[in-house]
C-alpha cells in the first residue's frame, strides 16, 4: 500500500515536471527560429546594406580620422549644389532632394543611399563620405577619383551634410 501511494505521488509530480520542461523546450525551440529569421531579414534588408561600413577595414581608421578642407557656407554649398546637379552626376541616382530617389534609383540593389535619414548621417564621418565619393562601394556607387577636385569632394561632402537637416541650402529648392 505504502508503495502505491508513493508511486502515485511521483506520478503526479512527474506529470507537470514533464510539461513544463516540453513547453520550455518549445520556446526555446522557437526563440532560436525567431533569432535566425531576424537574421536572415537583416542580412537581406537594404537597412542592411545602408549601416554597412563601406571602407576597408585596414583603412577604416584612417580615413574616419580625415579632417574636411573645405568649410561648409553658402558659397561652397552652391559650388557643390552645381557639381552634384552637374558633372558629378549625382542627382540622377540620389535625386534632387538626396531622398535616394534619382531617376537610375530604382536599377540598384541597395538603392542610392538616402542622405536624409539621421541614423546614417551619425553613423559616417566627412572622411568616410569622401572615401566613398572618391573610391565608389563595391554595390553600385561609382568612384569619381580623379573626375572631382577633392576640393569638390569635400564640398560634396558638405552638401551631403546639408541634406540632413531641415534647413540649408540643399533642402530649399
Ligand atoms: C549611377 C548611380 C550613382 C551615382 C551617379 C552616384 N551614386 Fe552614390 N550611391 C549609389 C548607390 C547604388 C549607393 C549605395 C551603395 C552601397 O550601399 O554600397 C550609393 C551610395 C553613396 C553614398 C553612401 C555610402 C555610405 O557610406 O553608406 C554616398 C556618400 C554617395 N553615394 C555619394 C555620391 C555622390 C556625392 C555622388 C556624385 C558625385 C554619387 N554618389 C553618385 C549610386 C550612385
Amino acid at each position: 500500500m505504502k508503495i502505491k501511494v508513493k508511486l502515485l505521488f511521483a506520478v503526479i509530480l512527474a506529470i507537470p515536471l514533464y510539461l513544463t520542461f516540453l513547453a520550455l523546450q518549445t520556446d526555446i525551440a522557437q526563440a532560436i527560429d525567431e533569432h535566425e529569421a531576424d537574421h536572415k531579414l537583416m542580412e537581406s534588408s537594404p537597412e542592411h546594406e545602408t549601416y554597412e561600413v563601406k571602407v576597408p577595414e585596414s583603412k577604416l581608421a584612417e580615413v574616419k580620422a580625415l579632417k574636411n578642407a573645405v568649410a561648409s557656407n553658402n558659397n561652397t554649398l552652391s559650388e557643390a549644389k552645381a557639381v552634384y546637379g552637374g558633372k558629378g552626376t549625382c542627382f540622377n541616382c540620389h535625386g534632387e532632394k538626396g531622398k535616394g530617389d534619382g531617376e537610375l534609383a530604382s536599377s540598384f540593389d541597395p538603392r542610392p543611399r538616402n542622405f536624409t535619414m539621421p541614423a546614417w548621417q551619425k553613423l559616417r564621418t566627412d572622411g568616410e563620405i569622401f572615401y566613398v565619393i572618391t573610391n565608389g562601394t563595391d554595390h553600385g556607387m561609382p568612384g569619381f577619383g580623379d573626375m572631382l577636385s577633392d576640393e569638390e569632394k569635400w564640398s560634396l561632402v558638405n552638401y551631403i551634410r546639408d541634406f540632413g537637416k531641415h534647413s540649408g541650402l540643399a533642402s530649399k529648392k
